[in-house]
């Protein structure tokens, strides 16, 4: 589903996609391979470039296809319950490690974005109790928060839905994230970089002869070698070190809206501490919406995530979303509806640096729990510095944190919920027998057939069997009847009703 964002994009006369396009040569090297234009791709490619590397960057889609496309872009240091859970899971220097990667990844992004006119609003960001239960909550992220030296303070909110206590930083910024994305893709072409789209990655090896040491990353569309590789596919596209075994891939969905007289009634950025999640921010209506030029704002609601392949009707939270937003904000018109995964790491600090049983040739970074509008920029830094052969104090802390008793329960309990729905995914598969009709338009049944799991569904009038059995390790899809999409509820691939990857651990297409 096409984002608010790709949407303007789309309508706007000059942007990446209209680029000339970089040609893929096939067995060219390169010093260094970024694979995947989100944030932190672009922003590592974009910083190798300048400092003089020769660069290829690899986009299965297009820039900002994914969940930086689709993301609801605050730029806040003031990240929900995050310093809660900081408090909770991991020593004091590393939160303060965290926060200070925050900063630095918060400033480079919002002077990039002056230094090269892309405009954004300045906001307050709040982290608010939606019910009375919520209000501990509060009070612990402001103590949490103001510990590590962020200008918190307590407020009362007057919003037009009941809140019970908030916490407020000051300052914070709301962009627009693909304007953000193409401006640095046309910087990096300008500066030599190679960034090709439609190029998935398949697999990285490593290479021999003159060239050992170096890495083989083999494409769609041919194979290319460079002296390291990063991987900035959202999870890693890679198994070595099993971190799509450290992360539960989390959904969730945003809806725009169009107000009467075109004002919300918001200035911030809002987020619950409290289920049922809801994310608010405005942003102001420009020529690529469609309503001609008017001084007025649109409003964002987002929220209800749930962990992928995991909620049996999506297209049910979405109705909830809407009749919360029309609630609360009568006259409410939608203008755009979408959705997004991102992941969340059993320790709360993301990870960034080299992968494991890589030799040292392959980086990645991933785990920014629905913050990645700092975190990807700070795992940027991060990589490009270390690859440039320096390094950041914030960096070697996080470098060197343990893993807490509290980090490793909730691993185990991820791993636990995976293992389970591994078991039920099965054995509901070889349960059902096929249908003897084709599900209705928009829905999809998975069953059995010779005893392997098919998926079956009908979208576009058109009705196809796939293999409902996950190419990345095996588990048995689920249908997404919001996205008409096949999803992996253990690791959070994600396949079109033809069987086409869209996202997650997996790289091959399914049967
Ligand atoms: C609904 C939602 C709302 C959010 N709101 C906020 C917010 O308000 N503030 C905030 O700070 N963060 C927010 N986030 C989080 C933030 O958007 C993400 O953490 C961040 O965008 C992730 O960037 P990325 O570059 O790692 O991933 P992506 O943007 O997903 O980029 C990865 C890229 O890799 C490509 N790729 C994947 N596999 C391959 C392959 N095999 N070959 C080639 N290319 C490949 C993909 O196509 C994709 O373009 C939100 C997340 C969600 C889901
Ligand atoms: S994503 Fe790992 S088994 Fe499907």
């Amino acid at each position: 589903m096409t984002s608010l964002w790709q949407a303007r994009r789309d309508a706007a006369p000059e942007s990446a996609s209209t680029l000339p396009a970089s040609d893929f040569e096939d067995g060219a090297r390169y010093d260094v391979v970024v694979v995947g234009a989100g944030l932190t791709g672009l922003v590592t490619a974009l910083l190798l470039v300048r400092a003089g590397k020769k660069v290829a960057l690899l986009e299965a889609g297009a820039v900002g296809s994914l969940t930086t496309g689709l993301s609801t872009a605050k730029v806040s240091l003031l990240q929900g319950t995050m310093y809660s859970r900081l408090s909770g899971e991991t020593a004091m220097k590393n939160a303060r490690a965290y926060v200070a990667a925050n900063q630095e990844g918060a400033a480079w992004l919002l002077r990039y974005l002056d230094e090269h006119r892309v405009a954004y609003e300045v906001r307050d960001a709040y982290t608010y109790a939606g019910t009375p239960d919520g209000t501990a909550a509060v009070d612990e992220e402001q103590l949490a928060a103001a510990r590590l030296g962020l200008p918190v303070e307590k407020v009362v909110l007057d919003l037009p839905f009941p809140t019970f206590g908030a916490v407020r930083l000051p300052d914070q910024a709301q962009i627009d994230p693909i304007a953000a994305l193409d401006v640095m893709a046309m910087d990096f072409r300008a500066r030599g970089g190679t960034l090709v789209e439609g190029a998935r990655v398949l697999r990285v090896s490593a290479t021999g002869g003159e060239n050992r040491g170096d890495a083989r990353v083999i494409s769609t569309l041919g194979q290319i070698d460079a002296h390291r590789v990063v991987l900035a596919t959202g999870t890693p596209i890679l198994d070595r070190g099993l971190y799509f075994a450290k992360l539960e891939p989390v959904r969730s969905y945003g809806i725009s809206y169009r107000l009467p007289g075109d004002r919300t009634g918001i200035d911030g950025m809002y987020v619950s501490a409290d289920a049922p999640t809801r994310s608010l921010r405005t942003t102001p209506i420009v020529e690529g919406d469609g309503f001609g030029r008017i001084d007025g704002e649109l409003l964002i609601v987002g929220g209800n995530g749930h962990t992928v392949g995991r909620a049996p009707h999506p297209a049910a939270l979405v109705d909830d979303l809407e009749e919360w937003t029309a609630a609360n904000f009568p006259g409410a018109e939608r203008t755009h509806a979408w959705s997004a995964q991102d992941y969340v790491g059993a320790n709360p600090i993301p990870f960034a640096g080299w992968l494991p049983r890589s030799a040292g040739r392959i980086y990645f970074a991933t785990g920014y729990a629905k913050w990645g509008m700092t975190n990807a920029v700070a795992s940027g830094l991060r990589i490009a510095t270390e690859l440039l052969g320096s390094d950041t104090w914030w960096a070697k802390t996080i470098g060197r944190r343990a893993t807490r008793p509290q980090s490793i329960v909730r691993g185990a309990v991820n791993g636990a919920n995976v293992g389970r729905e591994a078991v039920e995914g099965w054995m509901g598969a070889l349960r059902s027998t096929l249908p003897k009709d084709p599900p209705a338009e928009g829905q999809g049944v998975v069953a059995h057939d010779k005893g392997r799991p098919v998926g079956v569904c009908t979208v576009g009038g058109v009705t196809r069997t796939v293999s409902a059995v996950c190419p990345h390790l095996g588990g048995v899809l689920t249908w997404n009847d919001q996205e008409t999409s096949w999803d992996c509820p253990l690791h959070g691939s994600r396949f079109t009703a033809d069987g086409t990857r869209i996202e997650g651990p997996a790289t091959a297409d399914l049967a």
